[in-house]
């Protein structure tokens, strides 16, 4: 049986483990960090209580904890999650992207037996979403992706042969953003029943903060995902449309696939969204930025940085770095990991086989990098190759060349 000692040496090793995260430099792409101002609900009576009178109708107050904060998700939460996105329609309660994409693909995907489109996890689609389709009933083609370019002779093929009921575009590993005005127009042209969805988990930050194209301005009837990669979110999910028919549709998945949607973290999602508004674009832009220079530098210090031919490493917050065999990327990503820089190995990403890293900029820049310490980044990556600095302080010294966080620091 675990006793007092025991579980207090738990609670001792989370404290210490908390005091290393706040200072670690974390570079996994999925992930971001919450502002304190965000965190706030997640510590209050508001993580024990459901919330389901999204209506706020006087009637309907079967659950009654969460009464007086309500307007928080309803006008807050939705409020700006809805200005950010220009969408009038906004379903706040997916837990997480696959939540979302569950919701989307069960909402959208009309009668079992049709077929969804997806895009290929081999272009860097999402793994899950081909097998999740299969599971609820439809058929599933993919169409490969390449430097954000859906494949238009494969596309054009599935509209024309398929009649497919939903296209859901989801790229998990890209350094280029989706374009998707092409594929709306295809789909007016071959198969103007099929309904366009875009699954922007990855580049949420960057579309709601106006660095990259709103899918819903280029045509997609629907878009959602996660709210806690480059959206500096909690783990949640949301999906968007101006569409009252579809919002209601989506509604409807929702109803059947999902009770309890996590209030606490939905009011730290309104928290999020309504901080966002002050500083979204300057943040989206920076992680842009940050990302090229990134790439950049470490080409320059002789790393094998994936690029197209022309040079160019990434359109988004993903930089990919080449660095051997599973043995070396292994090494390396130890020797960082005791320095405080925590990366992300993958092996399957697109055009680059065997193991890699997959880093992404995105809590950097939330936490206030810019140039002066992605610099201080890069040097710290040629140290960790090379062995020379055995210190464990590298975060530290990325950390000194921060500047101040976009988030509003004073709720801390
Ligand atoms: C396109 C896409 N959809 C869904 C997901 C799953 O999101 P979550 O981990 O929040 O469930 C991801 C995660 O990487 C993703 O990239």
């Amino acid at each position: 049986m675990t006793g007092i000692k025991e579980l207090r040496d738990v609670v001792d090793r989370f404290r210490a483990e908390e005091r290393k995260a706040a200072t670690a430099v974390n570079l996994v792409p999925s992930e971001n960090r919450l502002s304190p101002l965000a965190q706030l609900p997640l510590s209050t009576d508001y993580y024990n209580r459901y919330f389901f009178n999204d209506a706020l109708d006087p009637g309907f107050w079967q659950f009654r904890g969460g009464q007086e904060v309500a307007e928080i998700q309803t006008e807050l939460a939705r409020g700006h999650l809805s200005r950010l996105s220009r969408a009038p329609h906004v379903n706040e309660r997916p837990i997480s992207g696959l939540s979302a994409m569950m919701m989307a693909l069960a909402g959208l995907g009309g009668k079992p037996g049709g077929t969804v489109v997806s895009v290929g996890a081999e272009s860097g689609g999402h793994y899950a979403t081909a097998g999740m389709a299969r599971r609820l009933g439809f058929e599933s083609a993919t169409v490969p992706v390449a430097h954000g370019q859906v494949d238009e002779q494969r596309l054009g093929q599935l509209l024309r042969e398929r009649t497919p009921q939903l296209l859901y575009l989801d790229l998990q590993n890209s350094r280029h953003e989706l374009e998707v005005s092409r594929v709306a127009e295809l789909i007016k042209e071959y198969s103007p029943s099929t309904l366009l969805h875009v699954d922007c988990s990855h580049t949420m930050g960057l579309i709601l903060g106006s660095a990259l194209g709103n899918p819903l301005d280029a045509g997609a009837d629907t878009m959602g995902g996660s709210t806690h990669k480059t959206f500096p979110g909690p783990h949640k999910g949301v999906l968007f449309t101006r569409s009252p028919e579809l919002h209601q549709r989506l509604k409807d998945a929702q109803f059947t696939m999902l009770s309890s949607h996590h209030f606490a973290e939905t009011l730290s999602l309104g928290l999020a969204a309504a901080e966002f508004h002050h500083f979204g674009q300057a943040y989206a832009e920076q992680v842009i930025a940050n990302a090229r220079l990134f790439s950049k530098l470490l080409a320059a210090d002789g790393f094998d940085v994936a690029a197209d031919e022309n040079g160019h490493a990434t359109s988004t917050h993903q930089v990919w770095v080449k660095i051997g065999d599973a043995e070396r990327t292994d090494r390396i990503s130890q020797a960082l990991y005791e320095h405080g820089i925590r990366v992300n190995v993958q092996v399957d990403l697109p055009g680059l086989p065997g193991p890699a890293l997959r880093l992404g900029v995105n809590e950097l820049t939330f936490t206030g990098g810019r140039e002066a310490a992605v610099h201080a980044l890069a040097e710290e990556f040629g140290n960790a190759r090379a062995g020379v600095r055995r210190d464990g302080d590298g975060a530290r010294r990325v950390c000194e060349q921060s500047g101040p966080p976009f988030y509003f620091a004073e709720f801390s």
